[in-house]
């Protein structure tokens, strides 16, 4: 029995004894036992109260295709190709990256309601817990290669951001080169992978990781300061369907026309949103930092770094920002 068999009718919040458990899903009790404790597995909090059954408070939202094209601007539904919202897998990106390679994956988006090998930016691990926050990945071809992409990812920032704020989350902020903040904290992340020939033809994979609601227990495993749309949203998030729909809304549309506009329509919206506009800042790659003052992005979404030696142009790649101790 896959654990999404028992999961849609523990989603609403109610109790359901194990007897009526096991009457709707046809098993025993022993079978519906072994699947309750596999949900407390995946880090989902389970009550149980004699004479009542087992519920999980506050009820929980399964990803549902019908109700992500619902929430679909008529554009975004144009662009979108497959949708696919998975169980769990490794990570959407790298299910993305398999997808390309059979050949299916033009506007292809993905989606899954947890990532057992869930990636970040430089070799880091993506904390994804079961059923409460959001990992998405979309893949989009171009034809001009990395070169036409300049900027692309802090664009995405944007959309996410702005998808974010139509659904009335507050004061979010941009932290090059593609973290999304508030308070200082980190809410998203993004991660751009590509496949095809650098030069020319190519896809990318779009990977968004958006914190929607962190349970206690993964929230441990993050090394550094974190937020979700829980607590930023006071009790309320909106809902992970609607969430999916509002980011692609947003990113479908940029990504068709990103090749040929680039990064500059994009650029003030973003200077806007810099977290860490004129403030002192280190840039680190593997091999060395530097020290300076961050004054914005360029056109092609290099950070502007004044150092004592004039303006240095960096772009984000395998760089890391922090403030100046
Ligand atoms: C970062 O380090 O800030 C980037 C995090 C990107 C996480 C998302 S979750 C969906 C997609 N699949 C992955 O494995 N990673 C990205």
């Amino acid at each position: 029995m896959p654990k999404t068999v028992i999961l849609p009718m523990l989603a609403d919040g109610e109790f359901h004894s194990g007897q009526a458990l096991a009457e709707t899903l046809g098993v025993s009790r022993t079978a519906v036992w072994k699947q309750l404790n596999r949900l407390e597995d995946l880090g989902l909090e389970l009550e149980s109260v004699r004479g009542l059954g087992y519920r999980i408070p506050g009820g929980l939202e399964l990803l549902d295709a019908a109700e992500v094209r619902a929430g679909l601007s008529q554009r975004a539904g144009e662009l979108i190709g497959d949708l696919l919202l998975l169980d769990t897998v490794d990570s959407t990106n790298a299910e993305a990256l398999r997808q390309i390679e059979s050949g299916r994956a033009r506007g292809l988006v993905c989606s899954a309601e947890q990532q057992s090998a869930g990636r970040g930016r430089r070799g880091r691990t993506w904390v994804s817990p079961y059923a409460r926050n959001i990992y998405l990945s979309v893949v989009w071809e171009f034809s001009q290669g990395a070169a036409a992409l300049e900027g692309l990812s802090l664009a995405v920032g944007v959309a996410v951001a702005r998808a974010l704020e139509s659904l009335g989350v507050p004061a979010l902020q941009l932290k090059w080169p593609n973290d999304l903040l508030a308070g200082g904290a980190k809410l998203g992340g993004i991660l751009l992978e590509m496949a095809g020939d650098a030069s020319g033809a190519c896809q990318v994979v779009v990977g968004v990781g958006l914190n929607v609601r962190m349970p206690e227990r993964a929230a441990g495993e993050i090394d550094q300061a974190w937020t979700d749309l829980f607590q930023l949203c006071g009790e309320a998030p909106p809902s992970r369907n609607a969430l999916l729909a509002a980011v692609l809304n947003e990113l479908l549309p940029l990504l068709a026309g990103f090749e040929g506009a680039g990064f500059t329509p994009w650029r003030e919206a973003w200077m806007a949103r810099d977290a860490y506009a004129d403030c002192p800042v280190v840039v680190r790659s593997a091999d060395r930092q530097i020290a300076g003052t961050a004054r914005g992005v360029d056109q092609r979404g290099a950070l502007q770094l004044e150092t004592s030696v004039g303006i240095q142009s960096l772009f984000g790649g395998e760089l890391s920002m922090r403030p100046q101790a």
